[in-house]
């Protein structure tokens, strides 16, 4: 979809991106990451074509995008930037049709667009149409951001540092909507941070920079278990098997619980519990109410005193949660295991700490003999 054959962009005698050669599949996410001044904002202006390459070439759909008329490619790439923000006279709803304006869209189908698309960034359009940028907190007007980029419906979108001037807890609100909204779109995104845990969590595949060279392109995985050198070994940092476990949803590794309909006769449990020591306890339609411990019960035993009683949104994880979402779950509840529950409740299985601790050593293995830095 997106091909970039050893460009090099020079100002004066610094090289800002060097000999960089990239392939972007349809649909994929690609992240860009190193340090800052590695080049990652100018390889992005080259593919938007803000900036022309000194050497090399560039193609988007097998179209050298240099004989492309400038406008024509813009239209087919929506671009998201970190600080050049939304026009402040604009309303929201004026910003996200910025481009579809000057396409001549009829009006009804902006006014239709801008509310599908505030819905999508999750903002309720009767609320935020018609404000303006400054009305709007910092995670609100990067989703209108968001939402502008995607008004034409662009199959390429450009982000660059889109999430960069959040605070953390709304950047990663942020980071699960992105990766909600591509997992329906499946745009084809070259995404740039400077943040791994972000790179880890969104990307299907990472190109790490430095000083304008390409130190490595792989998989999320592959950065983790076989860094190319000492370079990307030490951006990744320390705690890889922590890392590794924001690649693996919950629904991947959950098993069928135990569990008891409220109100049952408690003794028959170790039976129904297939010996495992903790069975949750349901309502007839499935929703969690709790859990026993089975080995505390005896013929004396009274049900309600052998329930823990929990709330499900506190005790329980969602299945398209990672794991690394339940295993902090489970440490701030002190729980060897969580349940798993849908929007409405219902249990849907458990994730174990030993499941938790398989996906962290996955894949382990000696990282020795690494090239020396700066070594693609
Ligand atoms: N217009 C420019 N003139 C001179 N040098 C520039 C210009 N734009 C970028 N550079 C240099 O190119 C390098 C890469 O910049 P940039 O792509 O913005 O890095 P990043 O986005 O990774 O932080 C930096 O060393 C920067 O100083
Ligand atoms: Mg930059």
């Amino acid at each position: 979809m997106i091909r970039l054959e050893d460009i090099t962009r020079r100002y004066g005698d610094e090289t800002a991106v060097d000999s960089l050669s990239l392939e972007i599949a349809e649909g994929e996410v690609c992240v860009l990451i190193g340090p800052s001044g590695c080049g990652k904002t100018t390889t992005l202006r080259m593919i938007n074509r803000l900036i022309e390459p000194t050497s090399g070439h560039i193609f988007v759909d097998d179209r050298d995008i240099l004989s492309l008329p400038a406008e024509e490619l813009r239209r087919g790439l929506g671009y998201v930037i970190q600080s050049i923000g939304l026009f402040p006279h604009l309303t929201v709803a004026g910003n996200i049709c910025v481009v579809p304006r000057l396409l001549g869209w009829e009006k009804s189908r902006m006014v239709d667009r801008v509310d599908e698309l505030l819905k999508l960034v999750g903002l309720d359009p009767n609320a935020y149409r018609d404000k303006y940028p400054r009305q709007l907190s910092g995670g609100e007007a990067q989703r209108v951001g968001v939402a502008r980029a995607l008004a034409a419906d662009p199959p390429v979108l450009l982000m660059d540092e889109p999430f960069g001037a959040v605070d953390p807890l709304n950047r990663e609100r942020l980071q699960s909507e992105f990766a909600r909204i591509q997992r329906e779109l499946k745009k084809t995104v070259i995404f740039v941070t400077h943040d791994i845990d972000e790179a880890i969590r969104l990307a299907d595949k990472i190109a790490i920079m430095r000083d304008g060279k390409l130190q490595q392109f792989d998989t999320p995985e592959e950065v983790l278990n076989h860094p190319a050198n000492k370079f990307v070994h030490d951006f990744v940092g320390a705690d890889r098997a922590l890392k590794r476990l924001v690649r693996v949803r919950v629904e991947d590794v959950m098993r069928s619980p135990a569990t008891v309909l409220d109100g049952a006769d408690l003794l028959t449990l170790q039976v129904g519990a297939g010996r495992r020591r903790f069975a949750y306890v349901v309502e007839p339609d499935g929703r969690l109410i709790g859990w026993v411990d089975t080995l505390g019960l005896d013929e004396g035993s009274v049900p309600e005193a052998a329930l823990t009683r929990v709330v499900p949104a506190d005790a329980s994880v969602r299945p398209d949660d990672s794991l690394r979402d339940a295993l902090s779950r489970m440490l701030g509840l002190g729980f060897r295991s969580i349940a798993v529950t849908d929007r409405n409740d219902v249990l849907l299985g458990e994730v174990t700490f030993a499941a938790v601790e398989d996906a962290m050593t996955e894949g382990d293995e000696h990282i020795s003999n690494l090239p020396p830095e700066g070594a693609a």
